[in-house]
């Protein structure tokens, strides 16, 4: 398969200091960066983006010291447990069509902490519902927790300057995120030895399906397609969080942004460790194309949509234990 050496060219660093009380030309600019950015690569990486490096270094430690556990003990708080998938998934659990095998990875998902009486969890809404956490590990659930708050709180962020690179109010995007499906999911990917195939790679070749993700990683291994065929390695920078686009913001802007594909192999004979944040609307969110990405020459592609059928549909299609067993994720 054709592979690029490690550089990324392609991939603009915008630093996103002036978010956190710069004048409004430099957010202005801010905003025109990320624009250009998601109509060709659909990626881009920022910096100082207000995030303490403490932190981050905590949640890897914090992952690193879960990973480690006996897989009985993971398996004990495993995600098909829990009708609202939250918790860890074992290697091969996630599985593009062409691969084989099942991702080299296993991983560990939370998301917003929903209480049993909440109107959408009692609702039975996809992924509403209370998280589970891993026995005797104290730390690991403080962490997760502040690193998720903060996460969320720079992503809002984030899709406010999103919203002013479409040509919307920067308030645009906030009804629609009132009670947003925001997941935090750890992944851990062990060193693959010899050659890579299509069979198994760390994460398949895919499309994220929702909003926006910020990636952290601890070293190289996220590849990004580029319009060549290559594929780009991402350049492992500590500082930066990696952010990309996925297939419901494509949709969202008519197709003006690029959801680009994307995987990991991790060839680097090391364990490797990644952070991803998605941000995603309310379950009862209507995604319509945004009227500033219609015109005459580019009129409206996509019929309105319920977010929380839409992504129903996107997990039914990923997860091994949703597509043998539709009803294990009620019945648990
Ligand atoms: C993902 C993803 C990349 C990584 O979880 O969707 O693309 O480096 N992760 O773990
Ligand atoms: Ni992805």
């Amino acid at each position: 398969m054709p592979h690029q050496a490690a550089s990324s060219p392609s991939i603009p660093t915008i630093d996103i200091a002036p978010l956190f009380g710069g004048n409004q030309r430099d957010v202005d600019h801010i905003a025109e960066s990320i624009a250009d950015a998601c109509k060709t690569v659909g990626f881009f990486t920022v910096v100082n983006h207000g995030i303490a490096p403490a932190l981050i270094d905590s949640m890897f430690q914090e992952s690193k010291n879960f990973f480690a556990r006996p897989l009985t003990e993971k398996m004990s708080i495993s995600n098909d447990k829990s009708p609202h998938m939250r918790g860890y998934f074992p290697v091969g659990a996630e599985t593009p069509e062409y691969e084989a095998k099942g991702d080299l990875k296993e991983g560990f998902d939370m998301c917003s902490d929903l209480p049993p009486d909440d109107p959408d969890v009692l609702a039975g809404a996809t992924l509403h519902g209370p998280n589970v956490w891993p026995p005797g590990l104290p730390g690991f659930k403080r962490t997760m927790t502040e690193y998720h708050a903060q996460m969320l709180h720079l992503s809002r962020r984030l899709l406010a300057v999103f919203a002013r690179g479409l040509g919307k109010p920067d308030d645009f995007f906030d009804d629609k995120l009132t009670k947003p499906l925001a997941q935090l999911r750890l992944l851990h990917y062990p060193p693959q030895h010899g050659p890579v195939s299509r069979e198994q790679m760390g994460c398949g070749e895919h499309t994220d399906y929702g909003t926006i993700a910020l990636l952290s990683q601890d070293i190289e291994g996220l590849e990004i397609l580029a319009k060549d065929g290559s594929w780009i390695t991402v350049q492992q920078n500590p500082a930066a969080f990696i952010v990309n686009i996925g297939d419901l913001m494509a949709r969202w802007t008519n197709d003006r942004y690029v959801a680009n594909l994307h995987r990991v192999i991790n060839a680097s004979g090391r364990d490797r460790y990644s952070a991803a944040f998605f941000l995603d609307p309310d379950y009862h969110a209507k995604i319509e194309c945004i009227d500033t990405c219609v015109s005459a020459d580019a009129p409206g592609k996509y019929a309105p949509i319920i977010f929380g059928e839409y992504a129903e549909a996107k997990l039914d299609a990923t997860f091994q234990f949703r597509q043998a067993e539709p009803a294990a994720a009620v019945s648990a």
